[in-house]
């Protein structure tokens, strides 16, 4: 039993729940169960109507098709999601506020929805300028600036999918996103703020793609070309770079939207056509391209938005996610746009200048609305109460986490620290494949526990099964029937999208997570049960440090686990043994741990890097990682009678207990 799991059954025992508040039932979308009954009795009319909500060009003929494993929703049914963001709120919403924006610095920008509907137009128009067209792929790789989301949309408008890359990765990981989704434009910017430092974008763009021909136009976001950050309140000392700009290749984006038309007819797409693909950390060394489709991602990321964060015309909403992250896509962009509402972004750090920065956000924009990580909220714990309590947070009336499960504690102190024990909190279960919220409370109807993402959203179908597929009351997450915003497949290979979350049960969706039922039928997610860590929320694949470690001259062999960290839920240690002659030192180890950010990106930097003269495995040679875990956590070795050599792990023992300082 894991920390975890105690933590939640003590809680269990306590009973401990907390009923929706009165005041904020009486205005919800959802006050009652009601919808969960309509959506049993005829699951696909329910989101037929959700469908029917946004603006279609051409009518579905059939609402769902289904051959497992590939759905169809809405089929014959034709739209945009840039059109159904944008233009759709022009005639009541034109002149409300669509986007909120804080720059790291202080520098800030507002768009209404009539601007930001330009502005995606012009650079619609740009990029067809380009020469990108309908089912082209477009790379992103922004910092968190209107930019981000404008790129998002304008690609849509014109119907060329995007694949938008966490400004966190390297340039390594940037090419192998590229290259596999075979990119020829590249949207970045030249820089942008991180912790007072400058993230130069532009020239880790440079580096990705040097040598693939194919990529033949690049675009470049000035970043302080809108506002000033010098002159901004936070923003003394660093300075945007220049970058190089290669002839005939690079384009600046503000060059290229003053020329260009405010008109901008959008694509007619097909429900089923691909809106964009995002790569996720899977069980192998090599990111998927997790494929999202039209019409039913737009309907779930809506319905969702809605009715989750109960929003309307008067909230402020901030989800403090990154857009290179599934969050971001949903829950940033297309979930809040689609609904008109309006969305605070912000770019940089939280503790930045200072740790109470996300309240100065939270108080001066007066944000209704708040969704963050649970990593996040155990950071803001360890800060201290005297952070937020220093500022007006009396506006915040719901409070949503998500990424990684949320131990009780962190859920009280959220409730009570930031929403002054008076906003329901919605933790909320889903993954890049699901494309939008699966297992949530609904804030007005649904009594919360704290550590459980409650119950499945109305119209989607889960159960917990062990691995025959038979109903359990712990064993793994299933989703037992298909929902309109599901994954479409990885891009470029079928077989991994068949064998990776299909291949445990026929026609039934295996998201890869441990789980289990109480009494009242809510899902406690107990976290991966596969070989991908959660590190402050952020998905890596132990493979993919592996293979970036073996990468190295001097290592042989390499094994990746995750151990628990109070803050990040999970770290990455790593075990490394160095080839014949090759001397360890705390240089090398240094040295990897640095090999594998140059590789990846910082998010998948190893916390502990133990050389091992050997690693341990089993008589017919597979490294025994559950050992390897039992080492990582510090704990009593489990079972070691299949090992090869139990020597091997005392000695691994002995050098992670003298490593720990
Ligand atoms: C985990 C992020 C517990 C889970 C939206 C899932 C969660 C993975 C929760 C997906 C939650 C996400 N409670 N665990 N509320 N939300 N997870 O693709 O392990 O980056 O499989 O999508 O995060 O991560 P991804």
């Amino acid at each position: 039993m894991t920390e975890q799991h105690r933590e939640i059954d003590v809680l269990l025992d306590e009973k401990r729940t907390f009923e929706p508040p009165a005041a904020f039932a009486e205005a919800a979308h959802v006050a009652d169960r009601g919808p969960y009954d309509e959506a049993a009795r005829d699951r696909e009319g329910y989101w037929e109507a959700w469908a029917r909500q946004l603006d279609w060009f051409q009518p579905w003929r059939e609402v769902l098709e289904w051959n497992p494993p590939f759905s169809k929703w809405f089929v014959g049914g034709a739209l945009n999601a840039a059109h159904n963001c944008l233009d759709r709120h022009l005639e009541a919403r034109g002149s409300a506020l669509a986007l909120l924006w804080e720059g790291e610095p202080g520098d800030r920008r507002t768009y209404t929805y009539r601007e930001l509907h330009e502005e995606v137009c012009r650079f619609a128009n740009a990029l067809r300028g380009l020469g990108v067209g309908k089912g082209d792929r477009v790379a992103i790789y922004l910092p968190m600036i209107p930019e981000a989301a404008i790129a998002m949309l304008a690609c849509a408008r014109i119907g060329a999918p995007h694949s938008v890359v966490f400004g966190g990765f390297s340039p390594q990981s940037l090419r192998d996103r590229i290259e596999d989704a075979g990119a020829r434009c590249v949207i970045t910017a030249d820089g942008g703020y991180r912790r007072g430092a400058i993230i130069p974008l532009k020239a880790s763009t440079d580096a990705a793609i040097e040598g693939l021909d194919y990529v033949s136009s690049v675009v470049v976001v000035c970043r302080s070309a809108a506002t000033d950050p010098e002159a901004a309140p936070y923003g003394d000392a660093v300075e945007t770079p220049s970058c190089d700009m290669i002839e005939g290749r690079d384009h600046r984006y503000h060059d290229l939207i003053a020329d260009a038309s405010p008109e901008c007819p959008a694509e007619r797409m097909d429900a089923e056509d691909l809106l964009f693909i995002l790569y996720t950390s899977g069980t192998t060394g090599k990111p998927k391209g997790v494929m999202h489709s039209t019409g039913g991602y737009m309907t779930q990321v809506t319905a969702t938005t809605k009715w989750v964060f109960d929003l309307g015309e008067d909230d402020i909403y901030w989800c403090t996610a990154d857009v290179g992250w599934v969050t971001g896509h949903s829950y940033i962009v297309y979930g809040p746009l689609s609904n008109g509402a309006t969305v605070l972004m912000y770019e940089g750090s939280p503790d930045w200048p200072d740790r109470g920065r996300f309240w100065t956000l939270c108080e001066s924009y007066g944000v209704t609305v708040f969704y963050t990580a649970p990593t996040a909220i155990r950071a803001f714990m360890r800060w201290g109460d005297h952070w937020p309590a220093g500022y007006d947070l009396s506006k915040l009336r719901l409070l949503g986490t998500v990424g990684e499960p949320i131990n009780p504690e962190a859920w009280i102190w959220y409730h009570e620290n930031i929403g002054g024990t008076r906003c329901p909190i919605v933790d909320t279960w889903w993954q890049t494949e699901t494309g939008g919220i699966m297992i949530t409370p609904l804030p007005g109807a649904i009594t919360t526990k704290p550590g459980t993402a409650t119950v499945p959203f109305p119209g989607i179908e889960a159960a917990i099964l062990n691995e025959e597929g038979n109903p359990a009351e712990s064993g793994y997450l299933a989703i037992t029937s298909p929902w309109p915003g599901m994954l479409r497949g990885v891009w470029g290979d079928e077989e991994r999208y068949r064998e990776t979350y299909w291949s445990k049960w026929p026609g039934i969706y295996f998201p890869g997570d441990g789980a289990r039922v109480d009494e009242d039928g809510y899902y406690w997610i107990m976290g991966r049960v596969d070989d991908v860590l959660n590190v402050a929320g952020h998905r890596i694949g132990t493979m993919e440090v592996e293979s970036a470690l073996v990468d190295h001259t001097a290592v042989a062999e390499a094994a990746v686990v995750g151990r628990s960290d109070e803050i990040k839920g999970q770290a990455v240690a790593a075990f490394v043994s160095v080839v014949e002659g090759v001397r360890t030192s705390e240089e090398l180890r240094q040295e990897l741990r640095a090999h594998v950010v140059t590789k990846i990106g910082a998010i998948a930097r190893p916390a502990d890097l133990i050389f091992a003269a050997e690693l341990p495995k089993t008589r017919s040679g597979k490294i025994m990682r559950r050992l390897l875990r039992d080492v990582a956590e510090g704990r009593a070795l489990g079972d070691t009678t299949t090992l090869a050599d139990p020597a091997v792990v005392r000695s691994l023992q002995r050098q992670f207990a003298g490593s720990e300082s």
